[in-house]
């Protein structure tokens, strides 16, 4: 009997209600003989993008980390390259090299690409912070700079991008629009211009709002259901929503319906949604609990994503403790990979698995 993904998807919600330790009722123990040891975009198969980001630095310099990201993951994000510091380091100078250097590879490993990010608050060129700050670049300039950004970057990879995050972190965690040079600027017809821009350069790109902080039902993800409803009513060009996806086991986790059902309110929109940088980190040094509440994590996070209809890709920020942002960002923090440093499968990249050969099944 082929059972749709949500069914597939309903049941792994059920069999996980239990389970802290692979016990009778988790989906890796459910998963018994079934739980083969593959690759996770064999498991995926085509019910599910699995991706990673890739950083650029290892990619170039260790083979192992390049063969296991060939080998697992069906889609891939810059995890730096595609950011505007990186492709313009000086105004006019367009440098798109690292990013292509990753295009070809996925192209090789037969991957696709989710372009990371059009307009965020953080690494923007120095160039042009100095310029805003100093009022050498008025507003109206700034607008003029910000749509051929746009312009040439989607311009450049046009055709090889299956989602672009044009917008990334544009909410705060109040649910107000963060205070950034480009609300301040450009008032808050910067995002609706962005995605314009966005699609009149790659027609066929699916355009996403991204951010953390918004798996759940909170404020911060109601404030993004207004805003996708009224760029909407404007008839602006936005294709879906990202969850970004980062938790900390110290904190937490949603239930897996209960980031469903958030996923699904955008759905209902006719958005696509995506969780897009998942990792789940945990206070140093690791332990086996902590390991085990780590799988529970990954869990409700892509049981999530299966249980919504159109949550259509599920991606990393990362897939090996060797390489993570996390210990550079969080002090005593680190170990939020599915691979160990020497990328050994931790329980949680087993908990993947086996949600992917369930939901398959
Ligand atoms: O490239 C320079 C290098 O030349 C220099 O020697 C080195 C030392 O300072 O810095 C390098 O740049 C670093 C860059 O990563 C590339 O490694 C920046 O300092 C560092 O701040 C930057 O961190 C990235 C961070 O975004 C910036 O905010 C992380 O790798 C990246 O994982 C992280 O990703 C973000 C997403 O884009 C959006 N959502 C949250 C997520 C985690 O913060």
């Amino acid at each position: 009997m082929k059972v749709s993904r949500v069914a597939a998807a309903g049941l792994l919600a059920a069999a996980s209600l239990y389970s802290v330790l692979p016990a009778a009722g988790s989906p890796a123990a459910a998963a018994g003989s079934h739980s083969p040891d593959r690759p996770l975009r064999e498991l995926a198969g085509r019910q599910l993008l699995i991706g990673t980001a890739v950083d650029h630095a290892a990619y170039t310099s260790d083979a192992t980390y390049r063969d296991r990201i060939a080998t697992e993951f069906n889609s891939i994000t810059a995890e730096n390259v595609m950011k505007w510091e990186v492709v313009e380091p000086a105004r006019g100078e367009l440098d798109f090299s690292a990013a292509d250097d990753l295009l070809a590879a996925a192209r090789r490993n037969g991957q696709q690409v989710r372009g990371h990010t059009l307009v965020w608050h953080n690494q923007v060129p120095g160039w042009l912070t100095a310029g805003v700050e100093s009022g050498e670049i008025d507003a109206d300039e700034l607008r003029g700079i910000l749509r051929k950004h746009i312009t040439d970057e989607v311009r450049h990879f046009r055709g090889r991008i299956y989602q672009w995050d044009v917008v990334n972190e544009v909410i705060d965690d109040n649910g107000r629009l963060r205070d950034t040079l480009w609300l301040r600027e450009l008032g808050p017809g910067y995002i609706a211009d962005a995605f314009r821009w966005a699609h009149q350069a790659d027609p066929k790109a699916r355009l996403f709002l991204n951010d953390y902080n918004v798996e759940g039902l909170s404020a911060k993800s109601d404030a993004y259901l207004a805003l996708a409803k009224d760029l909407l009513a404007q008839r602006v060009p936005v294709h879906g929503f990202g969850a970004q996806g980062h938790y900390g086991v110290q904190y937490g986790f949603h239930s897996a319906s209960e980031v469903a059902t958030n996923l699904g309110r955008f759905e209902a929109l006719g958005l696509e949604t995506a969780l897009t940088e998942v990792d789940v980190r945990m206070l140093m040094p690791t332990d086996n609990v902590k390991l085990q509440a780590q799988a529970q994590g990954y869990s409700v996070l892509l049981q999530g994503c299966l249980l919504a209809r159109r949550c259509n890709s599920f991606t990393v920020w990362g897939f090996t403790d060797k390489y993570s942002w996390v210990p550079g960002f969080f002090e005593g923090e680190g170990a939020a990979n599915l691979l160990d440093e020497n990328f050994a499968p931790k329980p949680a990249y087993r908990e993947v698995q086996a949600i992917l050969a369930l939901a398959r099944r």
